[in-house]
């Protein structure tokens, strides 16, 4: 990148040099002198200011992928099927907490540390015995304690999908804490209800880190011999007949295997007023690791162990999906691209049904449209 800059920039240096080889010439020796020091200021001057715009066009030109969705979601046009669009929350972030003074801080720069690794929660509501069906493929989706209408929309459409092309699936719903005793009665009695609800015991509102590995956590000990897992978010629209065939095709590893959209070079956001800032202590890199968009990712199961193991020595990050590239990375584990990339989509334009039969993932904007889509490309044709 820099190198591209220094032609450049030495030509500028040269059109200077001369235009003021030309004013020394006319104003003699004396002024000659100062002018070169003045060229040496001004040439580190250009230098430093070349080197800050490359750095600002790289974050322009590479934004953050969920910077990136919000403005690639805003330009949907659902035109039959009619709906508000709910974009990510930018609050889908981990509240960083300070940890007590360190001694051997030279800076007073605060070093924050948190635990994302879920030994140190427990669940409240599980379903340890739902795992004794043995299923191919888990659906695990994160989800605030008060979305119910999310629930009960995936409850009616893909969740309630039990077997795909003869293999099992099972579906369940992972929180956090509830804002008090009348809601968690309410979540409790939704659990009695459905037998779908895990809930752990870390606050719910910007711990997404968190939330995510206690989903891997619940998938390593409450369900090992599942073939694979899926995290995927309560807005999603899912094909599982696609997303079977993609399991089930005999090219598809058993172990080590991740895909989604993958997300490549993602550069570390260092601007403190953005809202997926990262302080260099906790991530110190310059980029991310390759890692798969946070809306849906499916993995072998044997994965979700590994990475709660990783997630010991990954210093936790609010950014949860390039997190989890941190701790594959930690692993040895190359996030793969799926046969086909255009089956991951992050939204689609004007609703056509004929898209929906293509896709395995895309993005909707309310719980409501999801039952509507459901219906309309389930129907017969
Ligand atoms: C969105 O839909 C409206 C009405 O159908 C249309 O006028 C407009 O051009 C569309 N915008 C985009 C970006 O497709
Ligand atoms: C969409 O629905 C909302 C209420 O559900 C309504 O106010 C709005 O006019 C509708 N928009 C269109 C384009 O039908
Ligand atoms: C996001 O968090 C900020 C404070 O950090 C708050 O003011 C804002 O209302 C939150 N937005 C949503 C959508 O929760
Ligand atoms: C789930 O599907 C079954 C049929 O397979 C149906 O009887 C049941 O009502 C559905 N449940 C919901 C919540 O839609
Ligand atoms: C989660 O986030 C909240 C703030 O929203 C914070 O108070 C809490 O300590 C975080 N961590 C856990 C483990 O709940
Ligand atoms: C799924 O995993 C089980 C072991 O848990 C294994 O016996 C079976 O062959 C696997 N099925 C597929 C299709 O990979």
């Amino acid at each position: 990148m820099f190198l591209s800059f220094s032609r450049p920039l030495s030509v500028i240096q040269a059109v200077i040099r001369n235009l003021f080889h030309s004013l020394a010439q006319e104003r003699g020796p004396y002024m000659r002198h100062i002018k070169r020091t003045f060229i040496v200021l001004l040439t580190v001057a250009l230098l430093l200011y070349s080197v800050a715009y490359v750095s600002d066009f790289n974050f322009k030109t590479f934004t953050f992928p969920q910077a990136w969705l919000n403005k690639v979601i805003n330009q949907i046009n659902y035109t039959t099927i009619n709906s508000t669009l709910a974009v990510h929350t930018p609050n889908d972030s981990l509240q960083i907490q300070q940890r007590g003074t360190t001694v051997a801080q030279t800076t007073d720069i605060p070093v924050y540390y948190h635990v994302a690794h879920p030994s140190n929660y427990h669940f409240i509501l599980d379903e340890p015995d739902k795992c004794k069906q043995n299923p191919f493929l888990v659906l695990m989706v994160p989800v605030a304690p008060h979305q119910v209408d999310a629930r009960n929309a995936i409850r009616r459409t893909w969740g309630n999908e039990s077997s795909v092309q003869g293999k099992t699936l099972l579906t369940l719903f992972l929180v956090g804490l509830t804002g008090g005793p009348e809601a968690q009665q309410q979540l409790e009695e939704e659990s009695r209800q459905h037998r779908d609800l895990v809930q752990s015991n870390f606050v719910d509102s910007f711990n997404l880190t968190i939330k995510t590995m206690v989903i891997m956590d619940w998938l390593a000990t409450r369900c090992p011999q599942a073939n694979y897992s899926m995290k995927v978010d309560s807005d999603m629209y899912l094909n599982l007949e696609n997303l079977m065939s993609l399991l089930l095709a005999p090219n598809t590893p058993r172990q080590n295997y991740i895909t989604g959209m993958v997300m490549w070079d993602r550069p570390v956001i260092r601007d403190k007023s953005s809202k997926w800032y990262v302080s260099e202590e906790l991530y110190p890199e310059l980029k991310y690791p390759t890692y798969l968009l946070g809306m849906g990712y499916v993995f072998s199961n044997d994965l979700s162990k590994k990475l709660v193991e990783a997630s010991k020595v990954i210093k936790p990050f609010n950014i949860e999906d390039a997190y989890v590239g941190a701790c594959l990375k930690q692993l040895g584990v190359e996030p793969s691209s799926p046969p086909d990339p255009s089956k991951f989509k992050a939204y689609l334009g004007q609703y056509i049904r004929e898209d929906f039969f293509r896709v395995i993932t895309t993005i909707l904007g309310s719980p409501q449209q999801l039952i509507d889509i459901w219906k309309d490309v389930k129907r017969p044709t």
